[in-house]
């Protein structure tokens, strides 16, 4: 057998569907890795014979080895903080009352008006830096704090640059209708119309988004407004998502199934009937504990149903400065368990496998399986459950990104 490395004395999540076994684990196993790709993965005791003394052959000491993790929904490429805001909320404002009186993702806009690229690219290396220490492989990072085709082609070319330059990939989403700037405060068609037919084309003629992604809300778009950009996003190429049922239930999910969304994230106020939606298309439902936590909200994402339609449930952290300042993935495994009643098996999944068809890449990453990409990790515990179950010391030893040792 002729690999570029090896890996024995280790335990792995494969989160393979076609392993029934919890986390489609596979105990004192070995894995393989060849260009790039896993080679071979296995019992240890079925690994082919090979020359221990031609290539690394690396010992995991009784670690587990999962995928590489994947955040698929971010908005860490921002300026400025909103520490003033958590302070007001402390003193009784809510999310909503800041939004309305000019702040909230305004704020973050004017920052990032003003930031320059370098400014914006060195705070976003750092957040990926941060995300990359604790194993992720893979991140979505979504724009949407420009408001003006300038800015939001500013983040955008940001994002793809942190991807370029970083081992961590990074897919990218195109959120125009983030907010409604205040140039166009009594004239929201006038910036959907903006969004749409001004910094869509520009957008993909730089070839800058792999998705598009609308915030449906009352506080933002409506349904109407929400369709006219994913339409347009999905006809110009890009798949889509939602920012859908955060504050209220506006159907947003429903309208985003129909359409063919990848997925529809917060949806703590989604009804059966979106649910149902989410199942007959295909839609993942992205969680996002993070926000959910930051903002004290007590509305529940509904669990048992997604369950039930057997929606596929993604974990993100929807990093950001203003509802989840929060930059860890791997928290939001714990955060997923304690808050919303998850298993750690679902809450690894929907950071995995789950995260990955959220992204359109499940051909690609997200299960550990022969012939997919080698982006894994090696952990130093006993058991997957582990990584939800406690947080602070970071117990993520190794990273293998593209099939190549990792050193951070
Ligand atoms: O995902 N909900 C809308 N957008 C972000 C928050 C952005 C902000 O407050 O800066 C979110 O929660
Ligand atoms: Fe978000």
């Amino acid at each position: 057998m002729s690999w570029d490395h090896v890996w024995i004395d280790v335990n792995l999540a494969t989160m393979d569907p076609n392993n029934s076994a919890a986390y489609g684990a596979i105990t004192d196993a070995a894995i393989a890795v060849k260009d790039g790709k896993i080679a071979w993965l296995g019992p240890r005791k079925e690994l082919p014979d090979f020359d221990v003394f031609s290539m690394p052959v690396y010992r995991g000491r009784g670690g587990w080895i999962t995928p590489g993790l994947i955040d698929a929904h971010t908005h860490l490429v921002f300026a400025g903080s909103r520490a003033n805001e958590f302070e007001m909320r402390l003193e009784g404002a809510s999310y909503e009352d800041i939004a309305r009186a000019g702040g909230g993702i305004i704020s973050t806009v004017n920052a990032c008006r003003k930031a320059e690229e370098s400014e914006l690219f060195e705070l976003g290396r750092q957040r990926l830096n941060a995300l990359a220490k604790e194993g992720v492989t893979t991140v979505e990072i979504k724009s949407g704090y420009g408001l003006d085709t300038e800015t939001e082609v500013k983040l955008l070319k940001v994002a793809r640059e942190l991807g370029r330059n970083h081992h961590v990939d990074v897919k990218t989403t195109f959120l125009g209708a983030h907010a409604i700037p205040p140039e166009y405060k009594d004239d929201v068609e006038g910036y959907v119309d903006l969004v749409v037919n001004n910094m869509l084309p520009k957008v993909i003629e730089q070839g800058l988004a792999d998705a598009a992604d609308v915030f449906c809300e009352n506080i933002a778009f409506n349904l109407a407004q929400t369709e006219k950009v994913l339409t347009a996003a999905q006809q110009a190429g890009l798949d889509i998502k939602l920012h859908a049922e955060q504050l209220s239930n506006m159907g947003g999910s429903a309208l985003a199934a129909k359409l063919g969304a990848k997925s529809v994230d917060h949806i703590e106020y989604l009804d059966e009937d979106g649910v149902k939606a989410l199942a007959a298309s295909g839609t993942c439902a992205t969680l996002l504990p993070g926000a959910y936590y930051f903002l004290r909200e007590t509305q529940m994402p509904p669990i048992e149903l997604l369950r039930k339609h057997q929606v596929p449930i993604v974990v993100a952290s929807d990093f950001n400065p203003g509802s989840s300042p929060i930059c860890s993935t791997l928290l939001m495994l714990n955060m997923a368990c304690t808050l919303f009643r998850l298993t750690p098996e679902e809450a690894l999944k929907g950071i995995t496998a789950n995260a990955a068809k959220a992204l359109g890449i499940e051909e690609k990453v997200g299960v550990l399986a022969q012939g997919m990409q080698a982006d894994f990790c090696l952990w130093d515990i006993t058991t997957p459950a582990q990584l939800a179950y406690s947080y602070g010391v970071n117990p993520c030893k190794d990273v293998v990104k593209n099939g190549v040792l990792v050193h951070q």
